[in-house]
């Protein structure tokens, strides 16, 4: 079905509970992943990853299929992330990136001028062919479990290519956004596109939903977000194809960190799913966002390092509050911690059914 690939992958999963609560529809229990469910938590991750840089892995479809798989054979969550990066698009275009371990992202070149910005290259659809491979053999060997591809969104890779590499207050990619307008609107414009062809080619091979992370959009205004960000991140969404038009269509979620102002608008940019950081409870996210939406989130990453008794009764809470909303996806409120014991993400994923289970 697809103009992209010229192989036909197997049949994506359509129907999990985690696409049904994402659409808001009966579930046979409360479906849970963990951002980060693949990476460094995990012992065969490491042996894996072993002497293969970051970016490299995320090319590398056998690397991929492994790594992705880990955690759903380890833990029985409810569905796979892919493994890759939100940089990975501009790295494949051939923006010199690198990923610095315990840092993150680091950009040769900062992009800080009007002419930064048009030079950087466009990703074209037959540069991902490593990446149909990969999500056609995770399909297969997922069997039931749904597979989320992911991008990230146009503010967050802006702000690792202007800052050039991680930064606290985003201070250099505001003063941007505000001093040259018309530059900001070009270089959100690209990364939208780009973001759109990346996830687009993971739904036409056989992705079942997708995560759009804006991990820093919480550093803006709700005025700022709504005027000079939102519209392009919509415009991520709606490259995914027309609904109305009835073509392949997978539910949607988007995420940010920091985002409790900003709840209302994370959903109206197109979402089914509006991730939720631990700092608003899921009841009171359910009220911000309104009645049209599934809620994802969020109990606090920190909480799998405490003891198990504060463990499961937050658990607990986030089940409970969870309830308040149209549907529930449980996951973490950010990623899972490089330190954290793998045994307590597998016991959450099984206390977490064992609560939502239907009688
Ligand atoms: O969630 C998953 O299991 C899927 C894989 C995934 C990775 N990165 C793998 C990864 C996903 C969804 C991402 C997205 C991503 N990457 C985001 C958005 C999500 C978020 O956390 O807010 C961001 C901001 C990035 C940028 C990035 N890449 C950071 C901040 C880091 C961590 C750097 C560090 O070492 O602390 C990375 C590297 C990265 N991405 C790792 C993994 C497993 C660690 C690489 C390693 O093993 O050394």
């Amino acid at each position: 079905t697809s103009a992209q690939s010229d192989t036909a992958g197997p049949a994506p999963q359509a129907d999990s509970d985690l696409v049904r609560a994402a659409l808001g529809r009966p579930v046979e229990h409360t479906p849970v992943w963990f951002m980060r469910q693949a990476g460094r938590s995990l012992p065969e991750y490491r042996a894996v990853r072993a002497g293969t840089a970051m970016l490299q892995a995320c090319q590398d479809p056998d690397l991929v299929t492994e790594i992705t798989l880990q955690p759903v054979r380890r833990h029985g969550v409810d569905a796979a992330i892919l493994f890759s990066d939100i940089v990975l698009p501009l790295v494949v275009a051939g923006v010199d990136i690198e990923i610095k371990p315990g840092v993150g992202p680091v950009v040769a070149e900062p992009v800080r001028t009007v002419a930064d910005v048009d030079a950087l290259p466009d990703l074209q659809p037959e540069q991902l062919d490593f990446l149909t491979t990969a999500v056609h053999r995770l399909v297969s060997e997922l069997g039931p479990v749904p597979l989320i591809g992911f991008a990230g969104a146009p503010f967050t890779l802006a702000t690792y290519l202007i800052e050039g590499g991680p930064s606290k207050e985003h201070a250099r990619t505001k003063a941007f956004m505000y001093a040259e307008p018309e530059a900001w609107q070009r270089l959100l414009t690209k990364l939208s596109v780009s973001a759109a062809v990346f996830l687009r080619t993971q739904v036409d091979a056989g992705a079942s939903a997708v995560q759009l992370f804006d991990s820093w959009a919480g550093v803006l205004s709700a005025a700022d977000y709504a005027a000079r960000v939102l519209p392009h991140s919509r415009a991520v969404f709606d490259g995914l194809g027309d609904r109305a038009a009835g073509e392949r269509d997978v539910p949607r979620i988007h995420f940010g960190v920091g985002t409790g102002e900003l709840l209302p608008l994370i959903g109206d940019a197109g979402a089914d799913v509006v991730g939720v950081d631990w700092r608003v409870p899921l009841d009171e996210a359910a009220r911000r966002v309104g009645p049209g939406y599934s809620l994802q989130g969020n109990l606090d990453p920190a909480v799998l390092l405490a003891d198990r008794a504060t463990l499961d009764a937050e658990v607990r809470r986030v089940v409970e509050q969870g309830r308040a909303a149209r549907g529930h996806v449980f996951n973490l409120g950010h990623g899972v911690l490089p330190d954290t014991d793998p045994g307590a993400i597998t016991h959450v994923v099984d206390l977490v059914h064992q609560l939502s289970a239907r009688s």
